[in-house]
């Protein structure tokens, strides 16, 4: 059996879907593994060091014809799914929410495809969540992000000449994002609050030596672990209570994502507007059209003296951290359709195989697909 990892092309991700470790154990099993030329160089893995773990390097699309199963960061290129053979098991963020006529295209293929950002919010799959590994990533640089755009310091310093004030941020959202958000404020100083619409949030904020924001709503938390839109009247109450906060905060750090939907807007323009000038918005959110709408994908915004920082891939910038780690999601989802000689035994009545398998057999069979 053969595995593929595709080079992610023109699309700028520097990310890779296979680290050496993962194509050691690939071949530990007993696997071909073949890499696209030039596949991990965004994320400083050399063809020699794939080469060293046990793969071949292809030069052309053409050489993925024999692949069983092809891996990819992102959705593969028209041409490489052009070469795959029928059947072909593809794992990789497919966008599912995304342009659907590239979807139904993708179907036809005739390929099997997995998206793994439709794994499901269970223990079993923790190790496979692609959502998660990225996520506290981009949680990460979002501050990081921030801190070298804002013109201050975080930290409080008192020094001869003076005191230097403690930055203020606030995160709104706290998934696996904003926790890390959270806690990689916190360790460069800053005094840090954060909001979210599920309750079971507030403890894990306080935890982190942050204060939680929390506006009197309905509990929006879904059993999948993730929020649901809040009812008019909750947002109205969420909106007063943001808006009044806001206007105190140096940054503002949003990540807020509802499965499926568009992004709740969080901080209108009359907000940004309450900002004092020089300070920072991160949306994390922007790709599913933003937590805040004047933000703009890959774009520094600059409104009324605040700058709103839309980059979309925060995780691709930490491609040496975030290939292994996406890498290894991919290894444990093969895992579970790999048998230990080596060979593809899919069991489509796996909770997981049924929750990430958008398409087989030509169509779009995930449920969230039928009208
Ligand atoms: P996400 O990326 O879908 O959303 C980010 C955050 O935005 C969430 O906390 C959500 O409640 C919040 N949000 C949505 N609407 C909002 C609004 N109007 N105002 C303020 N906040 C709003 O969520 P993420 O990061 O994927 O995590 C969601 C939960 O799933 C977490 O509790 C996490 O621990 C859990 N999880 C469980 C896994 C497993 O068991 N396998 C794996 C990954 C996460």
């Amino acid at each position: 059996m053969q595995i593929a990892v595709l080079a992610e092309g023109k699309s700028g991700e520097r990310r890779v879907s296979a680290s050496p470790d993962t194509i050691k154990a690939y071949v530990k099993k007993g696997l071909s593994v073949v890499v696209q030329a030039g596949a991990g160089a965004g994320a400083h893995i050399s063809d020699d060091a794939f080469v060293a773990a046990g793969a071949s390097i292809i030069k052309t699309d053409v050489g993925l014809k024999t692949a069983d199963v092809v891996l990819s960061v992102r959705r593969p290129s028209e041409a490489a799914l052009k070469s795959l053979k029928k059947g072909a098991v593809v794992a990789a963020g497919l966008d599912p929410y995304g342009d659907r006529k590239a979807l139904d295209a993708m179907a036809k293929t005739g390929l099997t495809l997995f998206a793994m950002e439709l794994m499901p919010r269970i223990t079993r799959a923790q190790s496979m969540d692609i959502l998660s590994s990225q996520s506290n990533l981009a949680g990460y640089k979002a501050v990081i992000d921030a801190a070298a755009h804002f013109g201050r310091a975080f930290p409080m310093m008192m020094t001869a000449a003076g005191t230097v004030p403690p930055a203020k941020v606030f995160v709104m959202g706290v998934g696996v994002a904003g926790l890390q958000a959270i806690a990689t404020a916190r360790r460069l100083g800053a005094i840090v609050s954060a909001t979210d619409v599920r309750k079971a949030t507030e403890e894990q904020v306080k935890s982190l030596g942050a204060k939680f924001v929390f506006a009197d709503v309905a509990d929006a938390a879904t059993a999948g672990g993730y929020a649901k839109e809040l009812s008019a009247e909750d947002k109205a109450k969420q909106a007063a209570l943001v808006a009044d906060h806001i206007k105190g905060q140096d940054i503002v750090i949003t990540t807020a994502l509802i499965p499926g939907r568009p992004a709740p807007v969080l901080v209108t323009k009359d907000m940004v507007e309450s900002m004092k000038s020089g300070s920072v918005i991160v949306d994390l959110a922007v790709e599913r059209g933003g937590n805040c709408p004047l933000s703009k994908p890959d774009q520094i915004v600059e409104h009324m003296g605040v700058s709103i920082l839309g980059t979309v891939n925060l995780a691709g910038g930490l491609a040496g951290n975030a290939s292994p780690l996406f890498a290894k999601n991919l290894a444990n989802f093969l895992d579970l359709m790999i048998t230990a000689d080596g060979a593809l035994n899919i069991n489509f009545e796996d909770e997981i195989i049924k929750g990430t398998l958008i398409a087989r057999d030509g169509k779009l069979v995930h449920p969230m697909y039928k009208a």
